[in-house]
């Protein structure tokens, strides 16, 4: 006899959530289907298949799909399952399928866009009900699928709201994520780190917008900075690689100061930590985009200044150093994320290279920022699975959002905000007949 979950509206409240939302196995296979088939959910940029035949693999909550690009110069997300027995069509993560993509078991050959084309030893099946021409014989697309600006997202689910609509205004920061580059487009470069997180993926999605933690988990990383340029002892400025450490240790008050903005949905962002805007790398990129904008358009855009935007429930861009998280939920306790880095068109190589630079030394698996991290998420699943409390804590700052009529608000740098607004979202999602 299956086990039934705990009736969902009694597990989020306005300013705590129970711990079962993070430690029930049977709460997380409602998400795959409640949340996870009904949002609209990244599956990757239409800069990692740019020739006829690439592909990309991805996860829509349980499902294993593949962004192809077709002979019509489009993406197509499909189901990677061949219609005959059902065996994976693409092992790799990524790569090239040729012109066709041809099952590995009975060769059952498919377009780029996932219409059979042929079979072989066709005479056996003459006078039966297989029809080459049946969708039934061709691999599956995803329901719904659409772009933002070479963002691929697609939807499981036939019916709901459309991709902008669903995004609605946390689509700026995709915006400025592709308006940084002077030819106003964006290209994923320099590969994929991968990271297992032993926690359930709302803890990671928490944490992206979570300000009260920084000077806590990252205290050891940010000593470490400080005691490696007092070493150097030469006290000029700051070098990035140390100063993108250090500003984890930011005083309260400082965390206090920033934007902090919520949308329905459960998308959020907040302001930026670092804002490099006079050293050369910065002075070089903004020289590139006043060439294209002139000087007023230029500033417009890199007056925008955010740090980690959340696109609930699936990534988190980064657009100040062109990082895009995504985040795939594999089992209750069990999470991966991909970090991507990305080139700006137009800009000069050395803003490139130090958006690796942030990568390596922040989201990295060999960082000594993200480690912190990690490993207090995976300390809050094991604690939450204890028999010591039943509830989360979202209280700081509950209460004193503002709202504009509109689906967006506003609160404290150090608010809770984002967590309640992410919980609105799952309860909104979660209550939703399957
Ligand atoms: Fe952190």
């Amino acid at each position: 006899m299956t086990r039934q979950p705990p009736a969902i509206d009694t597990l989020v409240e306005p300013d705590r959530v129970h711990k079962s939302v993070y430690v029930d196995p049977d709460l997380f296979e409602l998400e795959m289907d409640r949340i996870f088939g009904h949002a609209w959910v990244y599956v990757g940029h239409e800069s990692q298949i740019p020739n006829v035949g690439d592909y990309h693999q991805a996860l829509i909550g349980r499902e294993a799909v593949v962004m192809v690009r077709g002979e019509d110069g489009k993406p197509h997300v499909l189901y990677n399952r061949c219609p005959h027995k059902g065996a994976k069509l693409l092992a790799q993560p990524c790569g090239n399928a040729g012109r066709f993509l041809r099952c590995p078991f009975h060769g059952w050959n498919f377009r780029c866009d996932g219409r059979l084309l042929s079979v072989p030893a066709r005479e056996g099946y003459e006078d039966t009900r297989f029809d080459l021409r049946d969708p039934a014989f061709s691999v599956r697309r995803v329901a719904c699928q659409q772009s933002y600006r070479g963002f691929v997202f697609a939807r499981l689910a036939e019916s709901g709201p459309s991709l902008e609509e669903f995004l609605g205004d946390i689509r700026l920061t995709l915006d400025n994520f592709c308006d940084r580059a002077p030819e106003g487009e964006v290209e994923v470069a320099g590969g994929v780190f991968r990271v297992w997180q032993r926690s359930n993926w709302k803890i990671f999605f928490e944490n992206l917008n979570d300000t009260s933690h920084p000077m806590v988990t990252h205290e050891s990383a940010v000593n470490a900075a400080r005691a490696e340029y007092q070493h150097r002892g030469d006290g000029g400025q700051m070098p990035f690689q140390l100063h993108i450490i250090e500003g984890n240790g930011e005083p309260y008050d400082f965390w206090a100061g920033l934007e902090m903005v919520a949308y329905d949905r459960g998308h959020s962002y907040m302001g930026a930590i670092f804002t490099p805007p006079t050293d050369p790398v910065s002075l070089g990129h903004q020289a590139a985009l006043e060439a294209v904008h002139g000087p007023e358009k230029t500033h417009e855009i890199l007056s925008v200044q955010r740090h980690n935007s959340i696109i609930y429930p699936s990534c988190a861009p980064h657009t100040s150093f062109q990082q895009l998280r995504v985040i795939r939920p594999v089992a209750v306790d069990r999470t991966l994320v991909e970090i991507y880095t990305f080139r700006l068109k137009g800009a000069p190589e050395d803003y490139f290279q130090r958006s690796i630079t942030y990568a390596n030394i922040v989201n990295s698996p060999s960082s000594n920022v993200m480690p912190d991290d990690i490993e207090v998420y995976a300390r809050v699943q094991e604690g939450l699975a204890t028999d010591g409390g039943d509830w989360v804590s979202l209280h700081r700052e509950a209460g004193r959002e503002q709202g504009d009529g509109n689906g967006r608000y506003t609160g404290g740098g150090l608010s809770e905000l984002p967590m309640r607004n992410q919980f609105r979202a799952w309860a909104e999602y979660m209550g939703e007949e399957a």
